[in-house]
């Protein structure tokens, strides 16, 4: 038995304190929130487990294993290490830092302790993206040439976090699990409406050049009037399309696209047709993800495995938000992240 400790009891932590406790391989010693009133609400269908508001107590702790990060964005470094330099394995919330050097210094720290450092990018442990991998893996969608997603509606105003670093945390982690490797550039536009004193977008639009002809779309948006989940995967050969709001079939696989042969009569160089085959839904099985995610951090530590999204995939998804943030300020102006990556090695 692994035994947890859930730091942060607010609005997300929660679904971590409900799944750590249903785990049968993780014991779930005690939650620390700051917030005594929220732990003593939250804790009320869990009379074995300690509460405790001082995060400082759960370092010495021999009986705590691990802990489990749901505070804000901006906590996630000092706290992540801390434990992580305790000799605490770590998982922690999308996004895994609100920074690079902060996410660095998080992947820095695992090493140097030995310790799993594991990041809850949800989506990956859910039913139909382990399926769209396989799909992709296996090559039947033939060379990605776009991915196309919007994930938008009214949604839940962050304060400390713009809809970027909200919501495309899941997107790019799912873009990231898929493809496995760094975009060339970003540009990005974004705009404040309903907190512009504070800055925080809440509205925007990210564009992802993977220099080999791959191109990602990304819409995140908190003022949508409808709720739309859309993900969409163009290959040479085929196309997936997934509707996380869709009741039964989430994905559906075209098989459609088109064929480019010689026009030799037309003189136009090349002729395209378009080619129309069938439309199928393959079967997902229905799971909890959030089940899976911890059932598998608990593996990855006493198994000494390395996590389906560790520190370093954590990681490259906030090398892109921060170089979209870095974007939206400069009104959609390009940032070569490879570039940067050079210079910061290089450094
Ligand atoms: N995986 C997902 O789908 C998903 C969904 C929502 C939120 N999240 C992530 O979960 C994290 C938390 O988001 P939220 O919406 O629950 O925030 P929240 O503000 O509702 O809750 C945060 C809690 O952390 C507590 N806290 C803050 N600093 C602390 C400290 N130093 N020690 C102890 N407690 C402290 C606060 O008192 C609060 O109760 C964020 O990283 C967010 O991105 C993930």
């Amino acid at each position: 038995m692994i035994r947890v400790a859930v730091i942060g009891a607010g609005y997300w932590g929660p679904n971590l304190i409900r799944n750590f406790a249903a785990c049968p391989e993780t014991e779930l010693v005690a939650v620390c929130d700051r917030d005594q009133q929220r732990l003593t609400q939250v804790l009320r269908p869990y009379p074995g487990v300690e509460a405790i508001t001082d995060f400082e107590q759960l370092l010495d702790r021999a009986d705590i294993d691990a802990v489990a990060i749901a505070t804000p964005v901006n906590t996630h470094a000092p706290l992540g290490v801390a434990a992580l330099q305790a000799g605490k394995h770590v998982l922690v919330e999308k996004p895994l830092a609100g920074s690079v050097a902060d996410a660095e210094q998080m992947v820095e720290a695992a090493a140097a302790a030995n310790r799993v450092l594991m990041v809850d990018h949800t989506f990956i442990y859910s039913g139909p993206v382990q399926r769209i991998k396989q799909i992709v893996d296996s090559g039947e969608i033939g060379d990605l040439y776009f991915v196309d997603s919007v994930r938008i509606n009214l949604g839940m105003f962050q304060h400390d976090v713009n809809v970027v670093w909200d919501l495309a945390p899941h997107d790019l982690s799912i873009l990231d699990f898929l493809v496995g490797r760094l975009p060339r550039s970003i540009s990005a536009f974004g705009a404040c409406h309903a907190n512009e004193a504070a800055d925080i977008e809440d509205v925007a639009y990210l564009n992802l050049d993977f220099s080999d002809g791959l191109l990602a779309s990304f819409h995140v948006n908190w003022l949508s009037p409808v709720k739309v989940r859309h993900f969409i995967i163009g290959g040479s050969e085929k196309s997936i399309v997934y509707d996380d709001l869709e009741p039964t079939e989430r994905i559906k696989v075209y098989d459609r696209g088109i064929t480019v042969s010689d026009d030799v009569e037309a003189k136009r160089g090349v002729m395209i047709g378009y080619r129309t085959g069938d439309v199928w839904s393959p079967h997902v099985p229905q799971v909890e993800p959030l089940a899976k995610m911890v059932s598998h951090f608990a593996e990855c530590i006493q198994q000494g495995k390395q996590p389906l999204t560790d520190g370093e995939s954590g990681l490259r998804v906030v090398r892109i938000l921060e170089a979209a943030q870095r974007s939206i300020k400069a009104q959609g102006g390009r940032i070569t992240i490879w570039d940067d990556l050079q210079i910061r090695r290089a450094a």
